[in-house]
Parts: structure tokens; sequence; C-alpha cells
């Protein structure tokens, strides 16, 4: 008998409707040739076995398999959007900064934010700190202010971070997140009662992106154009005004909506209700950081604006959402050590060890060329004099000398930017900060007493159910490290951990009787 004939070959191409402004495009292979067929792989016969030589399919297959890069440890659920900032008040006596450089000055921004424990497909409205990541696009080169919704920070020493890391995420056995291994870290360090104590209060789950101010949380370092260094922490504050969510309510939309946050930015963007943060900053002379009562460089504390007030510097809107969120968004890249002239780092150990840490972790993520990918790469001109690499996508630097020095004017140095030398002393040392400055309870304690009635029993119950079924010598510890900040937190949180211990007791027996698990409805067999 005759072969069969395949009926489908040489069809005529369905009509098409237009996709907005974007022209018809024809399917063609990576490196440019026509693909006739994507419907139907190439097979012998009808019933296959497929060719090898079906390259196509392999293309397909290869990139498909190669498309997740792996995502960022701790941040990795987020979402992102360009803008625009806007110099509102001249703070040039503090910084030379251009972006600051005079009053109406615009500057192209991108900003990421993002829940830190869960991973890429976590739910949005979680209890949790947010990250508030910035990239300025400034003509002397990009500046990442990549901070928190908080002005604080669990720890003071980057020994600790990767632990942190370990302990807020999944138990390596159950795969499940757990209230042991999470309250036993936190309470074990008192430097960490702050964070938790704004985590566990309203704060601690934010209705949306829209609705939370951002903190630099580090103090950062300002250099004036008379070579003055100034210590610095930023403010932005929503013009969105603060709004959160209960426990209760968050549980709701999670249950119907896990993109709330997402959803929230996005729809704003298209609708044009562009969201916008007015951006302050607290500045300390320089040799007045060898007097303060507080620790300066301290991760875990706040400056009171008692003795350092806000001073307005600008305003920022989001305007624009991303035409590709993988292009823009989950390449994005930001560092505590892309700063700009004007703009520095200070000693303290936790930003230290950050200026390190993040270019090292997007080398990995993103690969070698990383500050080429387009929401990542500077708009002003880059010398950088570094080559080759995985990815390079740009002329390389052509023909240019390759070394420095040359003798053809390439790659000169620009000492004019030098920042004026830093005292530092101090013998090297593991030094232990818990004996020589241990109050961290002073300012939680404030925190709680700031809060209404209201809020302080919100705090107690919002601890209590994160609490869960933790051990009761790590709740105990917990009680312990609350009264130290103040009794009635302490009293509060004991109460509130016994009501939820005996809510949990009968939740447990009313599962037990309605036995629901494991009864799901059966069905047809379908095999
Ligand atoms: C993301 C490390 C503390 C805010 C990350 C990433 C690393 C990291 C490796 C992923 C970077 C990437 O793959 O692109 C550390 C270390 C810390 C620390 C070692 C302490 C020693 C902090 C603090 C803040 C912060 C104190 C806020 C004040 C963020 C934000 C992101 C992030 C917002 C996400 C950036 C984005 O949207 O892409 N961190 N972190 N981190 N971190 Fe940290």
């Amino acid at each position: 008998t005759a072969p069969p004939k395949n009926k489908s070959s040489k069809k005529a191409a369905p009509a098409v409707e237009n996709h907005g402004k974007c022209p018809v495009t024809h399917l063609t292979t990576q490196f440019g040739a026509p693909v006739p067929d994507n419907q139907n792989s190439l097979t012998a016969g009808p019933r296959g076995p497929l060719l090898a030589q079906d390259v196509w399919l392999n293309e397909r297959l290869a990139n498909f398999v190669r498309e997740v890069i792996p995502e960022r440890r701790m941040h990795a659920k987020g979402s992102g959007a360009f803008g625009t900032f806007t110099v509102t008040k001249d703070i040039s006596q503090y910084t030379k900064a251009k972006i600051f450089s005079k009053i109406g000055k615009k500057t192209e921004m991108f900003a990421r934010f993002t829940t830190v424990a869960g991973e890429r497909g976590a739910a949005d409205a979680e209890r949790d700190i947010r990250g508030f990541a910035l990239k300025f696009y400034t003509e002397e080169g990009n500046w990442d202010m990549v901070g928190n919704n908080t002005p604080v920070f669990f720890l003071r020493d980057p020994r600790k971070f990767p632990d942190l890391n370990k302990a807020v995420k999944r138990d390596p056995r159950t795969n499940l997140r757990s209230a042991t291994y999470n309250w036993d870290f936190w309470t074990l360090l008192p430097e960490a009662l702050h964070q938790v104590t704004i985590v566990m209060s309203d704060r601690g789950i934010p209705r949306s992106y829209r609705h939370m101010h951002g903190f630099g949380s580090h103090t950062y370092s300002f250099i004036n154009a008379k070579d003055e260094r100034y210590w610095v922490k930023f403010h932005s504050l929503t013009q969105q005004g603060i709004q959160n969510l209960s426990d209760d309510m968050a549980a709701d939309i999670v249950a119907g909506d896990r993109e709330s946050h997402q959803r929230d930015l996005y729809d704003a963007i298209e609708r044009g209700d562009f969201p916008k943060w007015k951006m302050y900053v607290q500045v300390m002379p320089e040799m007045e950081a060898e007097t303060y009562h507080i620790h300066p460089f301290d991760l875990t504390k706040v400056w009171p604006k008692k003795d350092y007030p806000l001073i307005e510097v600008g305003e920022f809107e989001l305007n624009r959402n991303p035409e590709n969120f993988y292009a823009d968004v989950e390449q994005a890249a930001f560092a505590p050590s892309t700063l700009v002239p004007g703009i520095g780092p200070s000693p303290d150990k936790m930003l230290q060890a950050r200026l390190f840490n993040y270019a090292d972790a997007q080398r990995y993520r993103l690969g070698v060329n990383y500050h080429q990918i387009p929401v990542n790469a500077a708009r002003c001109p880059v010398h950088d004099n570094h080559r080759d690499g995985t990815g390079r996508m740009d002329g390389n630097y052509g023909s240019l000398p390759h070394y420095e020095p040359n003798s053809f004017g390439q790659w000169q140095e620009q000492p004019e930017y030098r920042d004026p030398p830093l005292k530092i002393n101090g013998d090297a040392d593991f030094w232990n900060f818990r004996e020589d400055d241990d109050d961290y309870f002073s300012q939680p304690g404030d925190l709680f007493r700031l809060m209404s009635k209201e809020q302080q029993q919100r705090l107690f119950d919002n601890t209590a159910r994160a609490m869960g079924d933790a051990p009761d010598f790590i709740k105990q510890r917990y009680i312990g490290n609350c009264t130290k900040a103040d009794p009635a937190y302490g009293k509060g949180v004991a109460e509130a951990l016994k009501k939820q211990a005996k809510l949990m007791a009968e939740q447990k027996k009313a599962m037990a009787k309605r036995k629901y698990l494991g009864a799901a409805p059966g069905g047809e067999d379908i095999g």
C-alpha cells in the first residue's frame, strides 16, 4: 500500500487580530531561519517516532529548560516599576551628589518592592518585612538605595545573616516554615526585638506596596563640595498614607488572590494613579558620631527625630509598568555598593558586608555581565575596562588597549572624586558588641509605649499567632525579652499566648471531629 499522505502540509495561515500596536511577526529560529510548522513535530509517519533532525523542537526544549534563573536568596517575590525622582529642596550644603544639585531636577529611576522570606511564588499579603529598593540613573552613575519598609533590622553584625535566612525559611526535613526555629533564633538575639516588634505590629502586613514607607535603614555618608562628611539616614514617606491589613484580612485576601500587591501596584500605574513618596534625610555632622549617645552605626536603632529632624529632599512617583516582567523586574540587580560621588558608605558592619555580597550574588544569579542588562545599565557613559565574560553584549571596547597605565590616554583615573580620609582606630579582634552596648530594649519599649491600647493588643495577638506551636521555653524567653522592653509588653504577650494555646487546642479537637481531611469526594475511574 502507498504510504499515508500528510494532509496538513502547506495550509494557509489563519486570520490574525492586532495586538495593540505590535506588527504581525513571522516565526523564525533563534538564528533567523523561517519556522514552517509550529504545531506538529517532525515524525516518521503519523504515529512517530520523532526525527532527530527536528532542530526547532530541540531548540524550543533547550530554551525552555533554561528559562528559570536562580531566585534571589531572599526578597525573591517582588514587583517593580519605573518612575521619576524630582528634587524639591536644596541639600547641596550636605552633598555634592549631582542628583540633588538643584530644585526641580528630575532623574529617571526604577523601584522594586518585595516580601523577604517567601519564595518566588509566595503570596504577597504575608506578615513579613518588605524590601524597598530604588535605582536612580544619575549622570554620574547609578545610585541604588536598597532598603526596607522598616528603619531598623534584626541584626547588627553580618555574621548572623545566613542564619537569619535559614531560621525564617524552611525546615530542612519537613520543608515547612518552622515557628520553633524562627522564634528560637529571634529570641536568642535580643537585638532583634526592635525589628520583631515592628513586624508583629500593624505594620507587619502593609495593605499594598503603595501604602508603606521606605527606609535606607543604615547610616550612609554624604560628602559636600567642601569635602565635609555628614552621616545620613534616608526616609521615603508614602503619599498614599500608611494602610495595613490584620491577620484575618490578609488570610481572606490570600485565599482569593496571592498576588494582591503586584495587582495593586500594576493596576494603579495602568490607570494613571501614580504612587508617590517624599524623600527626607536625617543628617549628623561627622564628628558628632563620636559623642552621640546612640551608636550611630547600629542598624538595630533609630536616630530619634527630636535629635535629627527630617529634612525634605524630593519626591518620586512610579509612572511606568515594565513592558516585560522578567526583563526588568526579575533581572534587576540592586546593590548597596552602587554609589555615586557625594553618597558613600559608613562603618556600619552590616552595610560593609552588603557592599560585597550583593554584586557577588548577582554575578552568580545573572552572570558577570549583569551590569549590561538594560534595567541595570547606567544611563551615562561607562568605561570600566572590564572585558569578555559570558554573555558580553556590546562591542567589548573594540581594539582599545586593555591595560592601564598606557601611553594612549585610556582609562584615566579621576582623583578629584576621592573622598576625604576617614579616621579609623581600634585593634583587630572579634568585638562583642553585646558587652559594651547591650541596650536593645529602650527603643522597642519606646515604640511599644507609642502604640494605642488597641494597637498593643493587636501586637500581642499577632505575636501569639505567629509563635504558634513553638515550644514553651522559647515563648518564655520571648516574654522575658519583651518584659525588659516594658513589663506591660511582656505581660500582654504572655496572656495572648495563653489564649492562643487554648484556641489551638480547641481547633485541633474540632478538626479531629470533622475528619474531613482525607475524605475528599471521589469521582469516576478516569484511568
Ligand atoms: C536582597 C544579602 C541585609 C534589603 C538581598 C540579596 C542578598 C542580600 C544576597 C539578593 C541579591 C540579588 O540576588 O540580587 C544581604 C546581607 C545582609 C542583608 C548579607 C546583611 C548582612 C539587608 C538589609 C536590608 C536589605 C539590612 C534593608 C535595609 C534587601 C532588599 C533586597 C535584598 C530590598 C532585594 C533587592 C531587589 O529588589 O532585587 N540581600 N542582605 N538587606 N536585600 Fe539584603
